[in-house]
């Protein structure tokens, strides 16, 4: 990959690929860990003179316009990030959008719309891609998050523009190819609300690491696979019988939760789990005996948080977890949006090893897979 650095950008427009799918509440930004993140980066291109033109997705909006989807949140945090203003449209391809971009002077940075309301961003569309190329004279990936979806503004795009690596995403693997030979025990620390992309991951995940412990929604595809009654919790169909191959292949190395915290906050047994409730936690039987583990490990990496830690007192088990990372003198990588989320509001930020900014992309990178992001700038 060519590092943004190579590229003469004085008087260019840059189009760059952010990922700013960040967590909303009330029509505001609830953490804005990725926004800051790419902060290096755009604040170098303002330094340079270059134009900026931001580009993100925001959510699953499925092609659809949502309005609770936009990306103006974004801009106005962005905005109060940079103590600068942030230009934006309600849209990302088009005449107004390219007016906008015509106009612009050095060192402005426009947000444009979520390129997720065109389906032709997850379908990589080289048309969508191309209109969004014309835009600019430069493209620059620092969306590392993203980096494992062959979309329009992270692969098609690539074939139109000179393209480069932000500041993000050259650190983001720098620091992940720390795992490629993870001193051992290595602890993987697998949760989140994203079931289906992860469980996915699992069986290449497994040569690598000691023990995998399971939180969050997806313990409860496997809960169901070992035929425990799961009540309301959120439990993939579809997947309980490649959680059942798993359980049986990987026996010794899959640690599940022992308890829950169900949605009335009792704490129960995963074998009493109530018809009538969800979980929403692993238990304190289930946190304590993580922390356990976690404390033996000599590297560690932990992707997505074990309940619904938004939300007193279902935040214990991951606010427990990530204070079992914090005090480890392991080497430690923690990812995803959410993950990022729930170590700001424990304020444990600064804790760990690197703190990804991927989710699903840190994942498949440890998995040792070429990212779809990552191929298109070395090929470009
Ligand atoms: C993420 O949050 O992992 C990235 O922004 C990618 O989002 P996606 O899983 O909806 O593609």
């Amino acid at each position: 990959m060519k590092s943004i650095k190579e590229a003469d950008v004085k008087n260019k427009t840059v189009l760059l690929r952010v990922d700013f799918n960040v967590p909303l509440k009330n029509g505001e930004v609830a953490d804005d860990s990725r926004i800051r993140a790419s902060l290096p980066t755009i604040e170098y291109l303002r330094k340079k003179e270059a134009k900026i033109i931001l580009i993100s997705h925001l959510g699953r909006p499925d092609g659809k316009v949502t309005d609770e989807l936009r990306l103006l949140p974004c801009a106005k945090r962005l905005e109060k990030l940079l103590k600068q203003q942030v230009l934006y449209q309600p849209d990302c391809i088009g005449s107004d959008v390219e007016e906008a971009a015509n106009t612009m002077h050095t060192a402005d940075v426009l947000l444009l719309e979520n390129l997720r309301f065109y389906p032709q961003e997850e379908a990589n569309d080289t048309s969508f891609a191309s209109k969004l190329a014309n835009l600019a004279d430069i493209y620059c990936n620092d969306a590392f998050g993203t980096a494992h979806r062959a979309h329009a503004s992270v692969d098609a795009v690539t074939t139109f523009l000179p393209s480069y690596a932000g500041f993000l995403l050259e650190k983001e693997v720098r620091m992940l190819s720390k795992l490629a030979a993870p001193k051992k025990p290595f602890i993987i620390i697998m949760g989140g609300a994203k079931v289906s992309d992860k469980i996915n991951v699992i069986n290449k995940l497994m040569q690598k690491t000691d023990a995998l412990l399971i939180g969050g929604a997806m313990a409860f595809t496997f809960l169901k696979a070992l035929g425990n009654e799961t009540g309301k919790s959120k439990v993939e169909l579809d997947k309980i019988n490649l959680a059942r191959t798993l359980l049986k292949k990987y026996k010794k190395k899959i640690v599940l939760p022992v308890d829950i915290t169900l949605d009335n906050k009792k704490a129960v047994s995963v074998q009493h789990i109530l018809k009538k409730s969800a979980g929403l936690d692993i238990g304190p039987l289930t946190s304590a005996i993580y922390a356990e583990i976690i404390k033996k490990a000599k590297t560690i990496f932990w992707n997505g948080p074990v309940g619904l830690f938004e939300k007193k007192p279902f935040d214990k088990g991951t606010k427990t977890i990530a204070l079992a990372i914090a005090s480890s003198k392991a080497l430690s990588i923690i990812g995803g949006g959410d993950t990022l989320a729930a170590i700001r509001q424990f304020k444990l930020e600064n804790k760990y090893t690197h703190a990804s900014t991927g989710g699903g992309a840190s994942l498949e990178f440890l998995e040792g897979k070429k990212l779809p992001g990552i191929k298109a700038l070395e090929k470009s």
